[in-house]
């Protein structure tokens, strides 16, 4: 059990076997409320905000995977929960990753949705340490400029009403969490050589057209871990909870029907 007491905001609705859907840079939990609602009907679901971000407390400082992975072991014990399944959109996979390095025993079941398990490359370093400076003069409206390009499939119809939905929630991100996050991201570890050693259920979830996390990563990263089983979602770039909710929804209960034992099934 972890030592200090959790400062996590988190959402939780439904019963049964609890389910964790961490969320991505640089949003909050808002990014999983489609899925969650969804999938509340069989699972206990518990979307939290990490520190830094959403209605969580922000702290000066490098925000490391493993500080967020421990964040997220103390809403666990907070709540009583022993272990769950854990899914990490982007970011929130590289902190699942890190949680599984940590305490393997706290998961029943993996879910990497567009993330992967190797360190940025000296070039990515320098651009989120440049993007950190610009941030922190300018706020987050400079990640919107850098980021919506990138988020969501090539040829997305631009009337979609969550393009601006996303774009709030990059806007509303605080200048300090979006530096503590990128700073952490930049800093975090080449975990690929854990991957084999991954024994639970894992599902690697991938959206077809994601331009930040390719296609071939998620096929790597499936080829690494035995146990796991690649979900493509067609149609989808690096944003899959909004660009194919339902899709994701449907994968997600899918793979957890297969290979999680829940009461409530
Ligand atoms: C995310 O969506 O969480 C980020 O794009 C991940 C990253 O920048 O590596």
């Amino acid at each position: 059990m972890t030592s200090h007491p959790s400062i996590l905001h988190y959402n939780e609705q439904g019963q049964g076997t609890p389910l964790i859907l961490l969320h991505g840079f640089p949003f909050d939990h808002a990014l999983w409320d489609e899925q969650a609602r969804a999938l509340s009907d069989h699972y206990r679901v518990i979307t939290p905000d990490f520190r830094g971000f959403g209605s969580s407390p922000i702290f000066e400082g490098t925000y490391h995977m493993e500080t967020a992975a421990r964040d997220i072991l103390a809403l666990m014990d907070s709540l009583n929960i022993p272990k769950a399944g854990i899914f990490g959109h982007s970011m929130g996979g590289y902190v699942a990753l890190a949680l599984w390095q940590l305490a393997p025993e706290r998961i029943s079941a993996l879910g990497l949705v567009c993330t992967h398990a190797w360190a940025d490359t000296q070039e990515v370093r320098q651009g989120r340490e440049k993007t950190a400076d610009q941030v922190f003069n300018g706020g987050a409206k400079v990640l919107v400029e850098s980021l919506m390009p990138r988020l969501f499939a090539p040829d997305i119809d631009t009337a979609e009403p969550f393009l601006e939905v996303t774009r709030q929630m990059i806007l509303s991100a605080k200048a300090i969490g979006i530096v503590g996050a990128l700073r952490g991201m930049a800093s975090r570890p080449d975990l690929s050589a854990t991957l084999p050693q991954i024994t639970v259920p894992t599902a690697i979830i991938a959206g077809d057209k994601d331009q930040i996390v390719p296609l071939n990563r998620a096929e790597a990263m499936a080829g690494a871990i035995p146990n796991a089983v690649l979900i493509t979602i067609e149609n989808s770039g690096h944003m899959p909870m909004f660009e194919q909710p339902q899709a994701t929804a449907l994968a997600i209960r899918h793979f957890l029907g297969e290979s999680l034992p829940n009461p409530r099934n």
